[in-house]
């Protein structure tokens, strides 16, 4: 079935070939065929050995030994074995002036998938990572072919790339890949395969070419991909690292459980930031449903923007992509607030003709606290002691988003670029978003700086940044709280 050439093979390359594979049948199959490779990789030198204290000149050996770094002149002054089979083998005569270059290694893998998912009867999106220079300098390219169960012979599909992290990428970029067929491809419900091909650059010769994803038979069902679906609301998180305060991520979650209310979903990707005691703190919510924790920590493998952020959005947007109405994207010191009075489904019910919408931030002081000797600040949570706003305006600051996934085809950690549909940004006088920037991470008191009591009701400069009292957040706390405990019980473990 290879009608583009051969797949190109570097030296060693099995080793890359195997992040490739996920599913646990090609994996087992992987991991025996490498341990029969490096079996084979370390005999050989013997087996070499072998072979030629026995039989010379044989030719069998003579491809191995063309194949070697002849030339290299790195190889000690001891170690002559490739030289004395050139001598045996006569080759043309060796220009002097003709150079060669040995590569050791590969640096970053053509393709690292994520994941793969079926978005509709005949489209599919594949994520991955991939050598980023390989995208800007190359033209790298990729294409879909359907392997059925049935027996019918495979159908190919055009496939497009799309690299949303707008040039974030360090030595891996992000790839979202979708490939889509002229009808579906598992209309028989026999299952089958999606195969892709990854192109090295414009030459269709140099490729390597993988399993995606598998259908079982029986598994396709149309309905999950129409309304309506299983919640109002999915929270894609991205990826959670550093030394996070399990307090603040207590905090965050009860606000946001309350906040999006039971038809809602909270997907955290833990590359690396959810210690034991965050983990004690998602607990429960994850055994009432509430919750996924994925573990992504092997992401720090290949370096990309940020824990791989942006691969880490996508992989949620494709995998979740007919589970919600509407997936929001935003941080974990940042807290969803509806001013003037509003309620999210109005909202949403107003918004509901654009794809996404994005959501100006309330800049909040992460040290800032007023000197109130009525308050007892070491039992508050971080939302009711930390209630002084950065007022300036006019400047330009980070938005987060939410949107109506089945309408994107990728997306970031701002906004998306690729959707079908509207996207509305004014959007200030119904949602809004309290930032505090920071404090997540911080493990001693919050209430770094106390400003006097008049403070409430006039503006202070500090470092020529204006601040105002504003406790909108504060008068939610009691709620939240006991939200919180009718919920999942009383977390009296925890401080500040
Ligand atoms: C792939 O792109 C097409 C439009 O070009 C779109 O209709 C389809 O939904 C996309 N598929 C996925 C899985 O994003
Ligand atoms: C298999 O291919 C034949 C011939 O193209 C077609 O008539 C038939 O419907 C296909 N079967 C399935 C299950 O797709
Ligand atoms: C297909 O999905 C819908 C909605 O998710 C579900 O109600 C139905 O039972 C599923 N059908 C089958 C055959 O699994
Ligand atoms: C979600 O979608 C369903 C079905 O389309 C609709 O009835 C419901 O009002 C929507 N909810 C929100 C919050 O948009
Ligand atoms: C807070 O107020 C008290 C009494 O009003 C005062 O004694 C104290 O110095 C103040 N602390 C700070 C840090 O301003
Ligand atoms: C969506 O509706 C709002 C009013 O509710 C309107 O201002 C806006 O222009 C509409 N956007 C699109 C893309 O239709």
């Amino acid at each position: 079935m290879r009608k583009d050439g051969t797949p190109a093979t570097f030296s060693g390359h099995p080793v890359g070939k195997m992040f490739l594979c996920f599913e646990t049948k090609p994996l087992v199959a992987t991991l025996l065929a490498l341990t029969l490779v490096m079996v084979i990789w370390n005999l050989q030198p013997y087996y070499e050995n072998l072979i030629s204290a026995t039989n010379r000149c044989s030719a069998s050996t003579s491809g191995v030994t063309e194949s070697l770094p002849i030339r290299s002149g790195n190889l000690g002054a001891g170690v002559t074995p490739l030289a004395e089979k050139k001598l045996v083998k006569p080759s043309p005569p060796a220009d002097p002036n003709k150079r060669t270059f040995q590569a050791y290694g590969n640096a970053a893998a053509l393709f690292v998938q994520m994941g793969a998912y079926r978005g509709g009867p005949r489209t599919f999106a594949v994520m991955g990572l991939s050598s980023k220079p390989i995208h800007v300098f190359a033209k790298p390219w990729y294409k879909c072919e359907w392997i059925p169960n049935n027996g019918n012979s495979s159908i190919k599909a055009k496939a497009y790339k799309m690299l949303p992290d707008w040039g974030y990428g360090r030595v891996y970029t992000v790839v979202v890949v979708n490939c889509t067929f002229s009808s579906n491809p598992n209309a028989d419900n026999s299952g089958g395969k999606l195969v892709l091909y990854a192109y090295y650059g414009e030459s269709p010769r140099k490729y390597e070419k993988f399993t995606a994803m598998e259908e079982a038979p029986g598994s396709y069902n149309e309905s999950q991909y129409s309304p309506p679906y299983k919640y109002e609301y999915l929270y894609c998180g991205s990826s959670l690292y550093g030394n996070l305060n399990a307090a603040r991520m207590r905090e965050w979650m009860a606000y946001h459980a309350w906040f999006f209310g039971s038809s809602s979903h909270f997907v955290f990707h833990d590359a690396g930031g959810v210690s034991a005691e965050v983990r004690a703190v998602l607990e429960p919510w994850v055994r009432a449903g509430r919750v996924t924790l994925q573990d992504i920590r092997a992401q720090a493998e290949y370096d990309g923007y940020y824990y791989n952020q942006f691969l880490v959005v996508n992989d949620c947007l494709h995998r979740h992509r007919f589970t919600a109405n509407w997936t929001f994207y935003f941080d974990v010191d940042e807290y969803i607030y509806l001013p003037n009075g509003n309620t999210l489904e109005s909202v949403l019910q107003e918004f509901s003709n654009v794809t996404q919408f994005t959501i100006e931030q309330n800049a909040m002081s992460n040290v800032l606290c007023l000197n109130d000797s009525t308050q007892d600040y070491s039992r508050q949570w971080g939302f009711e002691k930390l209630l002084f706003k950065d007022s300036r305006t006019r400047i330009r600051r980070d938005r987060k988003y939410a949107i109506q996934a089945r309408n994107a085809y990728s997306t970031g950690v701002h906004m998306s670029e690729n959707v079908i549909g509207g996207t509305l940004h004014n959007t200030e006088t119904k949602i809004s978003y309290y930032h505090y920037h920071n404090s997540i991470t911080v493990h001693e008191e919050l209430c770094r700086k106390l400003l006097p009591m008049f403070t409430k009701t006039t503006t202070t400069w500090l470092d020529k940044v204006p601040y105002v009292y504003d406790d909108n957040m504060k008068k939610l706390a009691p709620t939240i709280k006991a939200f919180e405990q009718n919920t999942i019980g009383s977390q009296h473990h925890l401080h500040s």
